[in-house]
């Protein structure tokens, strides 16, 4: 059978293909009737799923993380896609190829690792230089850093995520600490080491769970204990580079409601909170863009963000119009979420106060 992909499907087509379940729950009509409430999953997205038959026998054999032989029709329920199924049936995990069922990173990780190492030799400061050498090229912690999400679900929540999310506030910290003419090396570190301990904080394979370590002890520790660990081995190494960088590390979340156990109280460690939470926050937006099953502009509500996003490019133009008729005209605009956008040729209406007055201007066609 042809792996058909989330991204690929229009709507109101039959559909037969293989999915990853992502959440199963059993569920209560108004009239009482059971049926199943179904998230599936695959590396280009998610597809909301409904199976109104209930039966006994595939509540005990389906759950979340297995394979899945799917059959139905592909509708759209409220602006979003919903796949009504007629078949759910398992298929074993050594008849699949893993990899069409786990997001990734469009970054190679070994050359994100290359590009991390060069940023991280050319440091100035020589403790903080062999520091970050020794731990990142440790075996283990490179295998780990290579492959890990950063997050279970939010920002960068995709095979190695966590390394783009590092080299992306790394790359940014060179630039920024130049800017505001603060230390670098302790910025660079800072960004590096920040959330590296997730390694330990998070599962690795198709579905991840924190780890009983990242539930009880979670990243934050766990980097003070690496930056312990390794800074032990270099001789005289100087406690209080040591101190500052336990602080960026202890501070990053910025917040003591966000979990930091210290607020940043150095211009570094502000400057690592501000990269960090400016890179998650923009790595949240390009998940969405590129997974949010609602069709046309806007993205359903994002609960971590706290507002719908609009998905399409803004207008764009590289020449004069040519005259006047051409300024305001009346698109007819589709947009499928999760593919490129089409060109648009009409200016963005001024923001105005709802959903319905935004799109307005808009013949959305779905
Ligand atoms: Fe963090
Ligand atoms: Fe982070």
């Amino acid at each position: 059978m042809t792996k058909l992909f989330v991204s690929d499907l229009q709507g109101k087509e039959e559909i037969e293909s293989i999915f990853l379940v992502k959440i199963f729950n059993t569920m209560e009509g108004k009239d009482g009737k059971k049926y199943f409430n179904i998230i599936l999953t695959d590396s280009s997205g998610d597809l909301e799923a409904r199976l109104w038959q209930y039966s006994p026998e595939i509540e005990k054999n389906i759950t979340k993380s297995t394979f899945v032989r799917v059959k139905g029709k592909l509708n759209f329920y409220q602006g979003r896609k919903q796949f009504i199924l007629t078949l759910i049936e398992k298929v074993p995990e050594s008849e699949v190829n893993t990899d069409d069922f786990v997001m990734k990173s469009v970054e190679d990780p070994e050359v994100m690792f290359k590009k991390l190492l060069t940023i991280i030799e050319s440091l100035s400061d020589v403790y903080i230089r062999d520091l970050l050498k020794n731990i990142v090229t440790d075996g283990e912690i490179a295998r780990r850093l290579k492959t890990w999400q950063a997050g279970k679900s939010i920002h960068h929540a995709y095979r190695s995520g966590l390394l783009e999310h590092i080299l992306s506030c790394t790359q940014l910290a060179q630039t920024l600490s130049k800017h505001y003419h603060v230390n670098p090396n302790y910025v660079i570190a800072g960004c590096i080491l920040h959330d590296l301990c997730k390694i330990y904080e998070l599962t690795d394979g198709i579905n991840v769970e924190y780890t009983e370590e990242g539930k009880l002890v979670g990243h934050l520790v766990k980097g003070l204990e690496i930056v312990d660990r390794f800074s032990y081995k270099i001789r005289n190494f100087p406690h209080y580079t040591k101190m500052h960088l336990k602080h960026i590390l202890l501070a990053h979340h910025g917040e003591y409601e966000y979990g930091s156990p210290k607020i940043p109280q150095t211009s570094e460690a502000y400057l690592v909170h501000l990269i960090d939470l400016m890179d998650s926050k923009m790595g949240t937006l390009d998940l969405i863009k590129k997974t949010d099953s609602a069709t046309g502009h806007w993205s359903g509500f994002v609960k971590h963000l706290d507002r719908i996003v609009y998905k399409s490019d803004l207008p764009f133009y590289p020449e004069y119009i040519q005259d006047e008729e051409e300024r305001y005209p009346q698109p007819t605009v589709t947009v499928s979420p999760v593919q490129s956008p089409k060109p648009r040729s009409a200016p963005i209406p001024e923001p105005k106060t709802s959903l319905s007055k935004m799109l307005g201007g808009y013949k959305v066609e779905e």
